[in-house]
């Protein structure tokens, strides 16, 4: 990191100056360090929604929103998700580098024995109505876990926070069907420890007592494809979240619960439900145009759902790797033509030469084509975002461990500019109009 560099602060309203360290990092934007200017200058930075602000230093997620390109730990997304898998992108965000054949081997034989619930977290799910929404109900169990195994919340202690990862990590899949097992009344199906990751998880979504499941060996690298592009994504909402509650102490399936309720905004993972049902709602590609006209209404909230983006400018690099992924699932499955994934495209071929859209940088963003997958497979439309949840936990949980780990990370506590009514004296009620 380049030291010495600074930016210069000129306060024209007293004719005071500062200098603000100018900061580098591998690659990307650079910084100013404005951790001492409200000690020096009284002043506040002010940045709703934290368009320009960097919250934390980070080794495992770039992404170049202009160009369009996300890596993980230097790794282009299309090169893991074309060669790699679920398994190994977990290891990589955990640990900081691809796994060899044998830490491979370990990794994923540590995470298969961890998949299975206490037994008891069942009898929790029967306190949820069965129409629960599926989101609500991974919240409440999630941050549940930390009632089941006291011995890996000490934060402090490496060995409990390892283990309370790879807990988390494994057993995401097996809560997650649960959730859609009981909302269906079928009974929940055990993880079994010969079956990878995705296969996993699909046998615990589908398959019943009264036959044996197949698992589609297509469905599964689909899935194993979809859980890696959702795996991690910088300082997104949620995984500020997860790190904004980690930085209070709290335990680390608190803060992963925390991480789930903050996902399932559909500005953020609820996007890929709510994709589904705009494509519903419209029907038909002769009411595309005025659905966007809506879109494009000052006075109409309408949203296209997903597309749009606060950092990239350009297009999702995973949206084209689902889109791609979409077309290979459909054709496995012998669907020569999907109504809902024609209404998307057409959609993002009009959207795409629509000045709104371009003016705006609006491009198709991750959620724009998965949840056509998500129904290819199979997956109902309110279990969207759980599947979002299932593989965001990776990189919720490999932030958490490098905020923890990080020297410089104190408890995240912003302030504000306070527009409010200024000191005034009490008023008893015989004074109260
Ligand atoms: C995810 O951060 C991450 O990395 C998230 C994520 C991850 O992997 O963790 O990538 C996952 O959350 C993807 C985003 C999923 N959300 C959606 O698809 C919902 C629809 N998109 C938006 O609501 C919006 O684009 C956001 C929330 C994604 C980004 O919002 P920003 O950056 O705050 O941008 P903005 O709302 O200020 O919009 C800028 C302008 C506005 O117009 P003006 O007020 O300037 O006139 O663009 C317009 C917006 O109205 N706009 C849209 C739009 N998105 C932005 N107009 C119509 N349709 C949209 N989808």
């Amino acid at each position: 990191m380049k030291a010495n560099l600074t930016a210069t602060l000129t306060d024209n309203e007293t004719g005071k100056t500062y200098q603000l360290p100018i900061m580098h990092g591998a690659t990307g934007p650079r910084l100013v360090d404005v951790r001492k200017l409200y000690g020096e200058s009284g002043m506040f930075t002010y940045d709703p929604g934290f368009t320009s602000t960097g919250s934390c230093q980070s080794k495992i997620t770039y992404i170049d929103g202009e160009q369009g390109i996300l890596l993980h730990r230097g790794y282009d997304i299309a090169d893991l998700a074309e060669q790699s898998d679920f398994m190994e992108v977990a290891y990589l965000l955990m640990k900081g580098e691809l796994p060899n054949k044998a830490q491979k081997a370990k990794f994923v034989n540590d995470i298969t024995m961890h998949t299975m619930v206490h037994e008891q977290i069942s009898t929790f799910y029967r306190g949820f109505r069965r129409d629960a929404h599926p989101m609500a109900v991974c919240c409440g169990v999630v941050g549940a876990l930390s009632a089941f195994y006291h011995d890996s919340l000490d934060i402090n202690d490496p060995h409990q926070r390892m283990v309370a990862s790879y807990r988390l990590v494994a057993k995401m899949p097996t809560i997650a069907a649960m959730a859609y097992k009981y909302s269906i009344g079928q009974p929940f199906v055990y993880p079994r420890n010969d079956l990878s990751y995705a296969a996993n998880f699909l046998r615990m979504m589908f398959s019943v007592p009264a036959a044996e499941y197949e698992i589609n060996p297509v469905f599964e690298r689909a899935m194993d494809r979809i859980l890696m592009l959702h795996a991690d994504h910088e300082q997104n909402a949620s995984t500020s979240t997860v790190r904004l509650a980690g930085s209070s102490g709290a335990n680390p399936f608190a803060c992963i619960a925390a991480g789930i309720a903050s996902l399932w905004g559909p500005s953020h993972g609820g996007a890929n439900e709510a994709v589904l049902n705009m494509l519903v709602e419209i029907g038909d590609k002769k009411n595309i145009s005025t659905f966007l006209s809506r879109v494009k209404d000052k006075n109409d909230h309408t949203r296209l759902m997903g597309f749009g983006h606060r950092v990239y400018k350009n297009f999702d690099p995973r949206a084209k790797v689902m889109r791609r992924t979409c077309h290979e699932v459909l054709t496995a499955l012998g669907v020569h033509s999907d109504p809902l994934l024609e209404l998307a495209m057409e959609m993002e071929e009009i959207a795409l030469k629509d000045e709104y859209f371009i003016s705006k940088k609006l491009y198709p963003n991750v959620d724009f084509y998965s949840g056509i997958i998500f129904r290819a497979l199979g997956i109902p439309t309110s279990m969207f975002t759980v599947l979002f949840a299932v593989a965001r936990t990776v990189g919720w949980i490999s932030q958490w461990n490098e905020m923890i780990e990080d020297p410089d990370q104190k408890i995240g506590r912003p302030r504000q500019m306070y527009t409010g009514a200024t000191a005034r004296d009490f008023k008893p009620m015989h004074l109260r109009a």
